[in-house]
């Protein structure tokens, strides 16, 4: 039933309560927006409760697009404030000050994450990527030795299965003579393939199988979902225990379904295995044995452990790598006096060693790794560095002293195309890794990997899988663009990796 007069009655008090609703929701949405104020550091005004990153948090625009655009306007200054929501986040631009937080004042930096903003229920976030203080020095210390040149060296053999496999893949695609390819696709399935059988053991063969499922399980980690996003936002508004209260997890089930399983069939194998592989997966069945033998005190390898850094490794391992070749070609074939270049010098290491490629020629390639860090300049897949502050730390030349729990976020992709370091930033020059041209920038300015003690554990991994496959494409293919090549490329604003809105897709000619 419909009555006029009481709702006219209740009006004012609604009204009321609406408008202080609004008001106490405002007061929390902007209640530290002062901070940087308060300090003197440079900010522009904030977005209630979205912050600096509405565009982002609204998929919108890519979160790198984001802070270059502020990092550019505060031109001149060593850092800038911005707001993360509701939280104040300092922005470097400084490369002296980038290396102390990564390198030389570690202790002061050790973590990525705050200990609020929690995984507790959430299986695969104990990888190293998100562990703190001792227990990811303790963990580090551990899985460091997976790559070492010895390791590198025994993989060899199984990489160039797969780069050759990589080649018949793409010569089935130009079987008359030429073919388009979409090189994002390809290097993708190379690089999973690639991951699979040197650090696992196992034969994923997603190049000629149509199984997709490794392919969908690895993109769907750095692809936010609704989800994902609302957890994470949750986090950000410091909602963290509530997630976890509710066991909240971020990524679909079929991901933590799919990598559990992956690790625990592959654990089962190896049991029934007589000969040491002595891959990463054997340096996790013998940290927990280890363990067991010594009766530790505290756990640092339980299952979970062991399953979420199998699980980062394969992760953090393939999208990465493969974009990065993507990239990479992509440049060639835009700068084919480049492409001609490299082709040459990489036959002429061929030649000298009757055509078969060997890890210390991979090494001895020096344009071949001039190229490539050309294309992480430009192009690196992991655009910023976040660190959390865990002791006090005075800024050098300043009253600033960020306390406990202050993020700091490294622009990498900024830094990367900052004309001040790399003149003409969008000009493909590989000449500027000369050792000269590199004796010019100051630390700091070149940071694809990350940089110090929390420096990316896959990096020498990732650059002989890189340069290989490269290799091995570059001398038996002339890669050109095509109609369905999209210059220049438009970035993923879904994406938490620097990756293209559509796939890479350039014409390949045989040679020969
Ligand atoms: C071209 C390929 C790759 C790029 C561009 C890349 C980039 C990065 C970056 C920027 C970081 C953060 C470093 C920092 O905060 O200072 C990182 C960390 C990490 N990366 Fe990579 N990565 C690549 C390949 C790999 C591979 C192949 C693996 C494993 C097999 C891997 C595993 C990891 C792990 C576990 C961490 C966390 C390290 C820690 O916190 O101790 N990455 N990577
Ligand atoms: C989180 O950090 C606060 C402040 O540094 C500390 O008091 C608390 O014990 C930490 N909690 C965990 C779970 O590490
Ligand atoms: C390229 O491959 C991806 C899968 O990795 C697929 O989603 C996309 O549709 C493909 N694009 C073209 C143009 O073939
Ligand atoms: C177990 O003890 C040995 C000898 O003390 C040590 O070298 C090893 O690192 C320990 N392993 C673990 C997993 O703690
Ligand atoms: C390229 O980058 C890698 C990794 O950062 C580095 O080890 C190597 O020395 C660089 N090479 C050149 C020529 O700059
Ligand atoms: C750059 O950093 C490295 C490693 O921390 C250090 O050895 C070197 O002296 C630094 N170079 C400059 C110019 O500061
Ligand atoms: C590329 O596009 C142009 C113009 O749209 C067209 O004339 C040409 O035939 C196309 N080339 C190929 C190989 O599809």
């Amino acid at each position: 039933m419909i009555c006029f007069g009481c709702w006219l009655e209740i009006l004012p008090v609604a009204a009321a309560a609406a408008i202080v609703s609004v008001l106490l929701a405002y007061a929390y949405c902007t209640r530290h927006y002062g901070h940087w104020a308060a300090l003197g550091v440079p900010h522009t005004k904030p977005t209630p409760l979205l912050g600096h990153f509405a565009g982002p948090t609204l998929g919108r625009e890519s979160g790198t697009v984001t802070v270059d655009t502020l990092y550019r306007r505060f031109v001149g200054h060593r850092y800038f404030g911005v707001y993360q929501l509701r939280h104040p986040m300092l922005v470097l631009r400084d490369p002296v000050l980038v290396h102390s937080v990564l390198a030389t004042e570690f202790a002061s930096f050790h973590d990525r994450v705050m200990n609020r903003t929690s995984f507790e229920h959430d299986g695969l976030f104990n990888s190293l990527v998100n562990l703190r203080g001792d227990r990811w020095k303790a963990v580090r210390a551990k899985l460091s030795p997976t790559f070492t040149v010895a390791k590198l060296k025994a993989m060899f053999a199984s990489l160039h299965v797969c780069t050759g496999q990589l080649v018949d893949k793409l010569l089935l695609l130009t079987s008359d003579g030429q073919g388009i390819i979409n090189v994002s696709d390809i290097s993708s399935k190379f690089t999973i393939d690639t991951i699979g059988r040197c650090a696992f053991g196992i034969n994923c063969n997603t190049l000629f199988d149509s199984n997709t499922e490794y392919q969908r399980a690895g993109q769907a980690v750095f692809t936010p979902t609704l989800k994902s996003s609302v957890l994470n936002f949750m986090r950000l508004i410091d909602l963290g225990w509530l997630v976890d209260l509710l066991r909240l997890r971020n990524m679909p089930d079929l991901v933590y379904e799919f990598y559990s399983n992956l690790f625990q069939d592959t654990m089962e194998l190896r049991k029934s295995e007589k000969e040491d592989r002595n891959d990463f997966i054997s340096i996790l069945i013998k940290l927990r044995n280890d363990e067991k033998k010594n009766n530790s005190q505290v756990e640092l390898f339980a299952e979970d452990v062991l399953a979420s850094n199998a699980f980062i490794f394969f992760a953090a391992g393939f999208e990465t790598t493969a974009s990065t070749m993507s990239y990479c070609l992509y440049e060639l074939a835009l700068n084919q006096d480049i492409q001609v270049e490299l082709r040459k010098q990489i036959e002429h290491t061929l030649n000298e060693n009757k055509g078969i490629i060997t890890y210390d020629m991979i090494k001895d390639m020096k344009y071949l790794d001039m190229v490539l860090n050309e294309t992480l300049r430009m192009h690196p897949p992991g655009p910023g560095l976040l660190r959390v502050c865990t002791k006090k730390f005075k800024i050098p030349d300043s009253d600033i002293t960020l306390d406990i729990g202050m993020k700091v976020l490294i622009p990498t992709y900024s830094l990367h195309h900052d004309p001040v370091y790399y003149p003409n930033p969008e000009v493909f020059d590989p000449l500027r890794f000369t050792e000269d041209n590199k004796a010019l920038r100051p630390n700091g300015t070149f940071l694809p990997f990350g940089d110090g003690p929390r420096i990316c554990i896959g990096l020498r991994f990732a650059l002989m899988e890189a340069k290989t496959g490269l290799a091995e494409i570059i001398s038996k293919f002339e890669i050109l663009p095509c109609n369905d090549t999209k210059i220049p490329i438009k970035l993923n604003p879904r994406s938490i990796l620097l990756t293209p809105k559509e796939p890479i897709c350039l014409l390949f000619k045989r040679i020969k």
